[in-house]
């Protein structure tokens, strides 16, 4: 079928809660994807950072395969033998006590959260449900109830209450106004991205994740870092966190886990905060299927083997002194910004304003897809299997968009 008679079918049947770039995939590879009528893209996107792997990374989808022949789902009623394995070389590479196996990056959330409450009751001693979280204004993790309950972007909640209680919302970026939230004995932990994605690529000061690290011990209350779109080496780390002395009470990861290939997120943490959650109080049906532990062990590996980190710190800075420089003659983009492979421009309009949409219109025409985060500012995370021959060439791409735009 072809790309128009495929978006018709979309719109006519599928509910109208995305508006995507007028483009239908049909395959890709590595940093490519080609559309229905053949044409050939660079993704700069990565399906939201979560094909750092590349599309269809031969390692991955071979682990996906061999043992979707063997076993795929049991359920957390049997033990299964990927499962074990699995935790353990999570927690060695991550090095936390124990993990935690769910499928999307919301429910990792969602795991943090409640393990924090439990603990600050547990452990904490908090009076039953006064317990409160602290989160940065701006901050996004999905689009369950308890994660729109904590956003201030009233696309997100608007029209969906009533909401959580127990959470609050302070400036991202600012230490002063955590210890303010900090010294109230019922706050059990401050859940924050170590660089906002979905804001628009934020990246706070250095030291600003030390600083979280250093209040929430003062103040005995839990660091949960929201690294599901930083984590798996997008910021040239394996984790954001690991640029700094900042390592989080609670990790949630996401997205690239598993390369793109299915929904697969984990939440680690030691024992005296993970020992909390008892059998039968947390769980899902999938979260630790041996498909995904498989799946999930090759994306890590791959991440490892490849240097995927070292690559995205190298080409990311590359990327944006190139663009620094160019856009110290442009009208239209006033900013670069990132860390790693996970940047962003910003456009010189208002957030209203169609510019950014257009741009990324042209810059598809041009062969490559990227895609506005909010209104005025467009964000570039390639997959991190990237070199430098291709990554020139997206740079003259993005480059000569904007010039046709201007
Ligand atoms: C920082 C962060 N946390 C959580 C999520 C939610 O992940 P998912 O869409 O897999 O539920 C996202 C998604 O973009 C995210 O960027």
């Amino acid at each position: 079928m072809k790309s128009n008679t495929l978006m018709k079918l979309e719109d006519q049947y599928g509910a109208h809660n995305y508006h995507p770039l007028p483009v239908v995939l049909d395959r890709g590879e590595g940093v490519y994807v080609w559309d229905c009528e053949g044409k050939k893209y660079f993704d700069f996107l990565s399906a939201y950072s979560a094909v750092n792997q590349g599309h269809c990374h031969p390692k991955i989808i071979n682990a996906l395969v061999e043992q979707s022949k063997k076993l795929t789902l049991t359920s957390r009623a049997f033990y299964n033998s990927k499962l074990g394995e699995y935790e353990k070389f999570m927690c060695d590479l991550f090095g936390y006590d124990k993990v935690l196996p769910m499928n999307t990056g919301v429910e990792g959330g969602e795991t943090a959260n409640k393990l924090a409450r439990k603990w600050g009751y547990m452990k904490k001693g908090i009076e039953e449900n006064k317990a409160r979280i602290i989160f940065a204004n701006g901050n996004f993790w999905g689009r369950t109830l308890a994660a729109i309950s904590s956003s201030d972007d009233p696309v997100s909640y608007k029209g969906f209450g009533p909401y959580m209680p127990g959470y609050d919302l302070i400036p991202y970026n600012d230490l002063n106004a955590l210890e303010n939230e900090l010294k109230d004995p019922n706050v059990a932990a401050f859940m924050v991205e170590p660089i906002q994605g979905e804001a628009g690529v934020v990246v706070p000061n250095d030291g600003y994740l030390e600083g979280v690290r250093k209040l929430c011990d003062e103040y005995n209350v839990l660091f949960i870092a929201d690294e599901v779109q930083t984590g798996i080496a997008r910021t040239g780390r394996m984790l954001a966190t690991d640029y700094e002395d900042a390592k989080p009470d609670i990790l949630i990861l996401g997205k690239a886990l598993s390369g793109g290939v299915f929904p697969v997120s984990a939440v680690f943490a030691n024992d005296e905060v993970m020992l909390c959650i008892k059998p039968g109080e947390h769980g899902s049906t999938f979260g630790g299927n041996p498909l995904a532990c498989a799946v999930a062990k090759a994306a890590l590996e791959v991440v490892i083997e490849e240097n995927l980190a070292s690559n995205a710190e190298k080409l990311g800075a590359y990327f944006r002194n190139k663009m620094n420089e160019y856009i110290s003659k442009s009208d239209l983009v006033t900013l670069v910004r990132g860390k790693g492979l996970l940047n962003a421009i910003v456009i010189n309009d208002d957030e209203k304003s169609s510019t950014a949409w257009d741009l990324c219109l042209k810059m598809k025409m041009n062969g490559l897809l990227a895609k506005p985060t909010h209104g005025n500012i467009i964000r570039f995370a390639p997959p991190l299997v990237i070199n430098k021959e291709q990554l020139d060439t997206c740079i003259d791409t993005i480059i000569s968009s904007i010039e046709e735009y201007s």
